[in-house]
């Protein structure tokens, strides 16, 4: 299992989510684990999910894989092989202990390797906040990727959030346009084979 975490600039949580998983997947029985923390080093706005292709392409050789944010710690965790498209993220704190919204697949989310080739990864091109999430979910459905969920529950660290909300807009717009023309093409045109960095 490689567990790919996105991020910057968030060093209290890091300090706080190491030993929390080490903990988890040293005791772990059914799987050998590692962690594969992707910084963006720039000052661009963040890019949530071109940093998960990047841990995705950095770490092949492993069966399947975990895409976990950093502020986000397991209480209950199951992180066992998946081998379809798994969403655990389902009971969060700052969610009220619930989903963000019936087709929230964001958070933590676990593909096997077949699943995430098939849909090209996720998108690189959605910067600062939101839309990345509801994107890869809609590639699941479109390539035909049945998608489940197990009843992850999770602690939330607080953070503070500023959103751009005109790059929120495009990020909107941009899966907007994308779910009015789903294609196999348009999942082509941006994910792991357009992947540069
Ligand atoms: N993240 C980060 N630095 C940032 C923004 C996001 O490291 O400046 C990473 C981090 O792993 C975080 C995840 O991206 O948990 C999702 O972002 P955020 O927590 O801001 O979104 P939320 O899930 O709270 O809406
Ligand atoms: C955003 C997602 C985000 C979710 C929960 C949605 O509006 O598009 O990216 O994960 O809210 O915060």
């Amino acid at each position: 299992l490689s567990i790919v975490v996105p991020y910057r600039n968030r060093e209290e949580h890091l300090a706080q989510f190491i030993p929390f998983m080490e903990e988890i997947l040293l005791n772990a029985k059914e799987y050998t684990a590692e962690i594969v923390i992707v910084e963006q080093t720039d000052d661009k706005p963040f890019n949530r999910a071109k940093l998960l292709n990047i841990g995705y392409a950095e770490s092949k050789d492993s069966d399947y894989f975990c895409f976990h944010d950093v502020d986000m710690l397991p209480l209950n965790p199951d992180y066992s092989p998946v081998e379809a498209p798994t969403h655990l993220a389902a009971e969060v704190e700052q969610f009220n202990w619930g989903l963000a919204y019936e087709g929230y697949f964001g958070g933590v989310t676990m593909f096997d390797k077949e699943s995430f080739e098939k849909i090209n990864g996720y998108a690189n091109e959605y910067w600062g906040w939101g839309a990345e999430d509801d994107d890869v979910l809609s590639r699941c459905l479109i390539m035909g990727i049945g998608v489940f969920r197990k009843p992850g529950r999770y602690r939330s660290l607080a953070h503070g959030r500023a959103i751009d909300n005109e790059l929120y807009n495009k990020n909107l717009q941009k899966l907007h346009n994308f779910k009015v023309k789903p294609s196999p093409e348009s999942i082509m045109r941006d994910g792991l084979s357009t992947l540069k960095y």
